[in-house]
């Protein structure tokens, strides 16, 4: 069986057109909403001539309900979901405690979820959310700030991720992205 990596919010598939072209010989899947952005990780990914690159234009969370398998996905990547900033907005966010428990179940036993946010105060709720699920483990394990200490607890940028516009934007407004690692544990 080969290695499947699904995207959740692909975007304008810079990411996966990127990785996709990068590893040939591994499955990859975007899960988005937005119609110009998957157009343009086709075309992107036909230009490239990879074979291995699928899409599905539909909400996330019912993805994760209907049409992943139990236990199917190697990789899991969420980079840069809208941040909404507003308090009371903070209910859209896509990394709840419901998604977690949904990404638990799709992903396989010893795979890896990597996640990436510019918005500082969503970084930390990623970590305080699927770190509360139990079942992922931090690889770059570390306490959150106290007065005392800086920040720990966030993994090196991953180099399989090419730099997005989004990206691109966010460090140019002066903020810092944070990248997180966790692998699904086996018990
Ligand atoms: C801020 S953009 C980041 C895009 C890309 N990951 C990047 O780094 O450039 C967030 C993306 O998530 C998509 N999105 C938001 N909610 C979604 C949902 N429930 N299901 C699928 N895609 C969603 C949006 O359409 C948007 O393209």
């Amino acid at each position: 069986n080969v290695p499947l990596v699904v995207e959740i919010g692909s975007g304008l598939g810079e990411a996966m057109a990127h990785r996709a072209a990068e590893v040939p010989e591994h499955d990859f899947l975007a899960v988005e909403v937005y119609t110009p952005g998957l157009a343009d990780l086709l075309m992107k990914s036909a230009a490239n001539g990879s074979q291995n690159v699928r899409a599905v234009q539909a909400n996330a969370p019912e993805v994760l309900d209907h049409f992943l398998e139990p236990a199917s996905v190697d990789e899991m990547w969420v980079f840069f979901p809208d941040p909404w900033h507003k308090k009371k907005h903070h209910k859209r966010r896509l990394v709840s405690a419901h998604f977690v428990d949904q990404v638990a179940s799709v992903i396989k036993p010893g795979g890896t979820w990597r996640l990436a946010t510019d918005w500082q105060e969503y970084a930390i709720q990623m970590r305080q959310v699927i770190e509360a699920d139990g079942r992922f483990e931090n690889l770059n394990p570390g306490p959150l700030a106290t007065d005392s200490a800086p920040d720990q607890g966030w993994a090196p940028r991953w180099e399989g991720r090419t730099l997005t516009s989004f990206e691109r934007k966010a460090r140019e407004a002066g903020r810092i992205p944070r990248d997180l690692t966790y692998r699904r544990r086996t018990d």
